[in-house]
C-alpha cells in the first residue's frame, strides 16, 4: 500500500515539475516585437491633478453675485432647466421647515406673467404651485412641497475653476 502511495506521489510531483518546466520556457519574441505599454503618471489618474500620494488642501470656492436686486438673471441653460440663482444666498440658507426666506421675495402668484422691471424678483412659476403627480390640471395658491427646497434644483454660482472644461453650447 505504502509503495503504491509513494509511486502515486512521485507521478504527481513529476507532472507538476513538467508543468513548471513548460511555464519556464524562455519567451521567443524579442523586445522589439512586444507592444509598447505607456505608463500613466499618478498625477494624471484623477480629475484633481495631484499625486495620489498627496493630500492637497481643498480648493475653497465662494458664492458669487451681489445682493438680490443688483444682478442680471442668467437664464436657463436649456429649455425646461431650472435657471441658476444670480445673487448671493448665504443669508437665506439653510432652508428649514417653516423658514424659507426665498419665498419672501419670490412667492407672489399675482406677478406670474406680469412684466418685470430690473431688480424685480422673478415670481415662482405656476408649475411650482401644481401637484404634477396627483393633480396636474390644477394650479393652486400654495407652493407644492416637492418645490420647497429651492436649492435642490436652482444652483447659486461659484468662482470655482471647473476640473473639466464644459463644452456644452446652447
Ligand atoms: C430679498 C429678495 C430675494 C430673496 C430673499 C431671494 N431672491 Fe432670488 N432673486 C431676487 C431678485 C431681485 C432677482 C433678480 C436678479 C437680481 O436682481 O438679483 C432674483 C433672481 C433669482 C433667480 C433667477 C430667476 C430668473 O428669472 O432667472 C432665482 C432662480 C432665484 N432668485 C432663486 C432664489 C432662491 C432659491 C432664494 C433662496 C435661497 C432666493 N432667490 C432668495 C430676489 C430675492
Ligand atoms: C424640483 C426642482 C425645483 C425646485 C425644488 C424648485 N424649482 Fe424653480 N424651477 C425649476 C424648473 C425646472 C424651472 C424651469 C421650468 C419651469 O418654469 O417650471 C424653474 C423655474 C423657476 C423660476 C423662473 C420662472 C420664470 O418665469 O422664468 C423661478 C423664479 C423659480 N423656479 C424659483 C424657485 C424657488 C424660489 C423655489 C423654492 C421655493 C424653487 N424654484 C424650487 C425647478 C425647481
Amino acid at each position: 500500500m505504502k509503495l503504491i502511495k509513494l509511486m502515486a506521489l512521485a507521478t504527481v510531483a513529476g507532472v507538476l515539475q513538467g508543468c513548471g518546466a513548460q511555464q519556464q520556457q524562455p519567451q521567443m519574441s524579442s523586445v522589439e516585437e512586444q507592444p509598447q505599454i505607456s505608463s500613466i503618471e499618478d498625477s494624471e489618474l484623477g480629475l484633481d491633478k495631484n499625486s495620489v500620494f498627496e493630500t492637497p488642501e481643498p480648493i475653497v470656492a465662494t458664492i458669487t453675485g451681489g445682493e438680490p436686486g443688483d444682478n442680471e438673471n442668467l437664464g436657463a441653460y436649456f429649455e425646461g432647466a431650472p435657471p441658476p440663482i444670480p445673487h448671493l444666498v448665504e443669508e437665506f440658507l439653510p432652508i428649514r421647515i417653516g423658514d424659507n426666506q426665498c419665498l419672501d421675495c419670490h412667492d407672489d402668484t399675482s406677478m406670474i406673467g406680469q412684466p418685470l422691471e430690473a431688480g424685480d424678483p422673478t415670481p415662482i412659476p405656476a408649475t411650482h404651485y401644481t401637484d404634477l403627480r396627483r393633480n396636474p390640471q390644477d394650479v393652486t395658491e400654495e407652493l407644492i412641497g416637492a418645490r420647497y427646497v429651492c436649492v435642490q434644483c436652482h444652483a447659486p454660482q461659484h468662482d470655482a475653476t471647473p476640473l473639466v472644461q464644459n463644452t456644452y453650447q446652447q
